[in-house]
């Protein structure tokens, strides 16, 4: 077998820097029965949701056997531990001691713990479609700030509120299932105000420490013709800086915020609520191209062809398992964008997620993929942007929403049949990686 030996060591990252990994509630819990039901609950149940069929009913059973996962974390020796908190569990009676006794068993474990405070699993009743979802989800986050807050390390508000918008309400392949293709901009809208809210209750319950997780990452043009240009530069404002502007310097991109619901300045002035990092989920870069007027299939998609503009291949590229090319300079390249274009208006940076998937234990893959980014994240240190932690997605194989159990991201195997876990190789590279940081 031919590997792709990693022979160089590690620069050293600043003292501080925080390493941790990520995971999510609905992708791990289970324990279904034990909470109130969420839209991913609903979506799943829908025949041809989901590729294989699964649903997240028991998934990893974190919920039952969540001290082996800090074990393994502890094992790990992570900073860190990102999770997050299903709201419907917290509405559920006794949902949030859970989620006590898990930050309990992280302190004990010297593990810090993250929390999200949405991850996408929106309770049944909910919808982001109205406004009134942004002030509800304030009151959530009050509620769990109230019984974890003494304890937690750092807030997350939201989760990829682009993916949320454009998967679940754009093109309906993730739940709710909707397509509304450009109506799908309110969601976008809620989602921001809710996180300006949060931000508000949150240092109202006396917490502090607060970011964000928005995925992004730099879109290439297919080619220097004008309309290739144009239609990178669109989707780059739709993808990327629709969330960043208005979080980062109260703003939507020019034509945008005549779209979005409501007072949209008295909304940016919440959106636009201080913020103690700014949290980046990476994993690719997009080459964009003019629409081509065919549908096309794409990373486990299928794009519209009404499209403003098509998603080509970046050829020459090795391809993870999911068909995401392996671009690590991209991150320098995001990171090193983002310092640019907001200046002293953009807070600490923490890559919030950051993986592959892959098949198999022996994950040499996942080692070079982990590798090549780790590296191109401290040049981008080293170029002056203040990057304060790295987590990666994920601690173990889970529930990867319309792909269901077929994609791979652990660092730790999972057999769905007996929920036995098994550290792959890049657990202990990882694992000797951070040894030699300290
Ligand atoms: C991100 C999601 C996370 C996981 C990874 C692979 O978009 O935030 O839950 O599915 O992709």
């Amino acid at each position: 077998m031919i590997r792709r030996m990693v022979t160089n060591s590690m620069p050293q990252f600043p003292a501080g820097f925080l390493w941790g990994v990520s995971t999510s509630a609905h992708q791990i819990e289970g324990a279904a029965d034990a909470r109130e039901p969420s839209v991913w609950d609903v979506f799943t149940a829908e025949p041809g949701r989901v590729k294989d069929g699964s649903t997240a009913a028991v998934a990893c059973d974190s919920y039952h056997r969540y001290p082996e996962d800090v074990a393994l974390l502890a094992g790990l020796g992570v900073d860190a531990y990102r999770f997050s908190v299903s709201w419907p569990r917290v509405d559920s009676p006794g949902g949030l001691d859970f989620y006590d006794g898990l930050v309990d068993a992280l302190c004990a474990a010297g593990v810090r713990p993250v929390v999200t405070l949405f991850h996408w699993d929106l309770p049944v009743a909910l919808d982001w479609l109205e406004r009134d979802t942004a002030s509800r989800f304030a009151d959530h986050v009050s509620v769990v700030a109230e019984r974890l807050g003494d304890r937690v390390a750092k807030w997350i508000t939201l989760n990829e509120p682009a993916e949320h918008t454009l998967l679940g309400h754009a093109l309906g392949v993730h739940a709710p299932g909707r397509r509304l293709m450009f109506d799908a901009l309110p969601v976008a809208h809620h989602q921001l105000l809710a996180h300006g809210l949060a931000v508000r209750a949150l240092r109202a319950a006396g917490t502090g420490d607060i970011g964000i997780a928005n995925s992004h990452g730099p879109t290439w043009a297919a080619s220097e013709k004008p309309e290739d240009r144009q239609a990178a530069e669109f989707y780059d404002l739709l993808l990327n800086r629709l969330f960043s502007d208005p979080l980062l310097i109260g703003r939507y991109p020019e034509g945008i915020g005549e779209l979005m619901p409501g007072d949209v300045e008295a909304d940016l002035k919440v959106i636009a609520e201080p913020i103690d990092w700014y949290g980046i989920n990476y994993y690719a870069p997009t080459r964009v191209g003019a629409p081509q007027g065919a549908e096309i299939e794409f990373g486990g998609l299928s794009l519209p062809a009404e499209l403003p503009f098509t998603v080509r291949e970046i050829e020459d590229r090795p391809v993870t398992d999911f068909g995401w090319p392996v671009v690590p300079e991209a991150l320098t390249e995001l990171l090193t964008g983002f310092a640019e274009r907001y200046g002293d208006r953009l807070p600490p940076v923490l890559i919030t997620e950051n993986g592959c998937s892959y098949e198999g234990v022996d994950d040499q893959e996942r080692i070079a993929y982990l590798d090549g980014h780790i590296r191109a994240l401290h040049r981008a240190v080293e170029a002056g942007v203040d990057v304060r932690g790295y987590f990666v997605w994920s601690l173990l194989d889970n529930f990867e929403w319309a792909e269901g159990y077929a994609r791979r991201f652990g660092l730790v195997h999972t057999d769905f049949e007996t929920l036995e876990r098994t550290p792959k190789a890049s657990y202990a590279w990882l694992r000797d990686l951070l040894r030699a940081q300290r």
